[in-house]
């Protein structure tokens, strides 16, 4: 992490504009901490990609939000909606002021998984190689010219987001931005089960034709298990199973338009961080001290 938040920093002065590309179901979670804290004045756009399967109101919320704490522009799109993707270049000509024959550098940036190559490929034109998911920026970042005057510098997809954040690792996980995880699966599904009975619990009676919502997480998904028929040997809850389910569904939106995190909660959360920090440092202290 800081090597990478060096070498964007040695790489921002040829830099006119950046894109990150935001998961617009995880805004927070989903966004690179340190972008806020390097850019300066650099103009910038926040992408929320796959907002056709994140919640729209929240969408408008998060859009509002980023453009007045965070002074950036903001632009929710969907991969089957390319001509909305292709507004991204009128809004850097808008934001960056060359003359003429000059080129527009911009560099574009989100964690793995959040559709970046989709959009490239849009704004290209055509289809350009990936760039592999690795933690070197420099190194692998590809040039493209998209045409319009402007150049994309494309780094390789990262995931920065804080992880000492819980909640954030399981909505990464959760969105299938960590595939490999060393959680579990039905860490993760007790995690989406809990939001759901939070947030959208008429939606959940309704895909699973529930009566009534239990009150704890492990109860929906034993619920939901026993619809499916999600059972092993003996009648017990194939908890792995029902696990797979309710990601797919999520994560395809069969379940419907969710979106897992609202400013609110992010600014609460960002509050707890800061606390949780503020003990590791202190107990850090405590320990030198015990040593000296
Ligand atoms: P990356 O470069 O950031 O790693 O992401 P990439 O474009 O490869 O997209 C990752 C997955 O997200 C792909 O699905 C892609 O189709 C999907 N995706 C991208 N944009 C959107 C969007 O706006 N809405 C939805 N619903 N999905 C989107 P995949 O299953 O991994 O691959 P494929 O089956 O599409 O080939």
């Amino acid at each position: 992490m800081h090597k990478a938040s060096k070498e964007i920093k040695a790489m921002l002065p040829e830099i006119d504009l950046i894109i990150e590309i935001l998961d617009a179901r995880i805004p927070f979670s989903s966004q690179n901490p340190m972008i806020a804290k390097l850019r300066g004045d650099k103009p910038c756009i926040k992408v929320l990609n796959k907002s056709d399967l994140a919640d729209p109101d929240l969408t408008e919320q998060w859009q509002s939000y980023l453009e007045r704490e965070q002074g950036v522009k903001t632009l929710a799109v969907m991969a089957s909606q390319p001509e909305k993707i292709r507004q991204i270049t009128a809004l850097c000509h808008k934001m960056v002021t060359k003359r003429a024959g000059e080129q527009t550098h911009v560099l574009i940036m989100g964690i793995p998984n959040v559709g970046k190559s989709t959009l490239i490929n849009v704004l290209a034109g055509r289809t350009i190689a990936k760039t592999g998911n690795e933690p070197a920026i420099t190194k692998m970042l590809q040039r493209i010219d998209i045409g319009n005057g402007i150049i994309l510098l494309d780094s390789p997809g990262m995931l920065w987001p804080n992880l000492e954040n819980k909640n954030s690792g399981y909505r990464l996980a959760i969105t299938g931005a960590i595939k490999d995880t060393a959680l579990q699966h039905d860490d993760i599904a007790a995690f989406l089960a809990e939001f759901l009975l939070l947030l959208y619990p008429e939606t959940v009676k309704t895909r699973f034709q529930l009566a009534q919502l239990p009150e704890r997480e492990m109860e929906l998904l034993e619920l939901i298990g026993k619809q499916r028929g999600c059972l092993r040997a003996g009648g017990k809850i194939d908890h792995d199973k029902v696990a797979k389910i309710i990601l797919s569904e999520f994560r395809t939106g069969t379940l419907g338009r969710m979106t897992m995190e609202t400013p609110a909660m992010m600014e609460q959360e960002l509050v707890e961080l800061e606390v949780i920090r503020a003990e590791k440092a202190a107990k850090k202290l405590l320990r030198k001290q015990k040593h000296k």
